[in-house]
């Protein structure tokens, strides 16, 4: 059969593709536009796609042969899901290989915010190091303090528990009650509101969908400790970026981490002249093992999907029932 890949991924996976399938990757390191992603299509029985990709119901309903459709990513808020349901199209994603990954850019954020990292850096570089200073670059602790988690999904639960070595005190916000969370840390499920209000971290861990779009704007931001911080390692339009850019200028909360934007590539204009938040370019789940992992496993899913058969991460598996 064939595949059509919207662009390249690490080769273990275009490996495992090519040992049963023909495949044509998109030969430029750049994201398709729509009409480039139909045009790749034609033909193709499989689509290998990321999450710069809008995949709508016109891309979907555009080759009658398409059977599979494989993200290179966690989040498939790109796909409309409804409509590759409706098709019989199985769609999957790629959980757990990046959830160290992620994790752990959420706490390397919070540790460059807390310790304003990135801002002491370039002060150092510029020359303006002259010595030992008692008032230079206060930060903040983070051992012993309340640690917020919005989402206690794979992702939110393994930052949580990473926060065991700082003895910290974490509340979390998610539909249904974490026993791991409540087992191994004493987490408390609490309302947003209690824990924007009591969190000296926040770190947003929940996939964007309706109900979260904008979770986070002015009002909650309003809510937070003067000396808190916040972190987005999920996607941007869950944060009002607007409302966090004038938070962060105004001095309403501490800081802020982001991995995401609400309209990448952009960056609001506003946060790039901020020095209390620390920007990065959606990588959070760019590390060597977890990007090949995810390779493995886009793979994996389209092999069982092109089989006919529900692929071992399919997000809509009522196809099949
Ligand atoms: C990255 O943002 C992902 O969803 O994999
Ligand atoms: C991501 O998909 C998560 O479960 O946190």
């Amino acid at each position: 059969m064939k595949i059509f890949v919207t662009r390249k991924i690490p080769e273990q996976g275009l490996a495992l593709l090519k040992k049963h399938h023909e495949i044509q990757v998109n030969p430029e390191n750049r994201v398709l536009t729509k009409k480039e992603i139909i045009k790749g299509l034609k033909g193709k029985d499989g689509l290998l796609c990321l999450l710069t990709d809008t995949i709508d119901e016109e891309v979907i309903k555009a080759e009658p042969k398409l059977k599979m459709i494989a993200n290179y990513a966690v989040g498939f808020n790109n796909i409309d899901v409804n409509a590759a349901t409706k098709e019989k199209i199985p769609v999957s994603n790629t959980p757990d290989v990046l959830t160290n990954a992620t994790s752990e850019m959420a706490w390397a954020l919070l540790f460059s915010v807390a310790r304003r990292i990135v801002e002491a850096d370039k002060f150092t570089r510029t020359g303006n190091f002259k010595g030992w200073d008692p008032m230079l670059m206060h930060g903040k602790d983070i051992t012993g303090k309340t640690l917020g988690v919005i989402g206690a999904g794979r992702i939110g639960t393994a930052f949580a528990l990473k926060s065991k070595g700082f003895d910290m005190k974490v509340l979390y916000f998610n539909r249904s009650a974490n026993k791991t969370l409540e087992e191994e840390l004493k987490a408390k499920k609490v309302t947003l509101d209690v824990l924007l209000k009591e969190s000296d971290f926040v770190s947003i861990h929940v996939p964007l969908i309706p109900e979260t779009h904008h979770l986070i704007s002015e009002k909650e931001l309003k809510m937070m400790k003067k000396t808190a911080v916040l972190i987005n390692t999920a996607r941007g339009p869950i944060v009002d970026e607007k409302a966090l850019a004038k938070a962060l200028k105004e001095k309403w909360i501490f800081g802020a981490g982001l991995d995401v934007y609400e309209n990448e590539p952009d960056v609001s204009k506003e946060l790039l002249n901020l020095d209390n938040v620390v920007l990065q370019p959606h990588s959070a789940s760019a590390t060597t093992e977890s990007r090949e992992g995810m390779a493995i496993m886009v793979a994996e899913n389209m092999l069982e999907g092109l089989k006919g058969k529900k692929p071992p991460n399919c997000v809509n598996p009522g196809i099949f029932s």
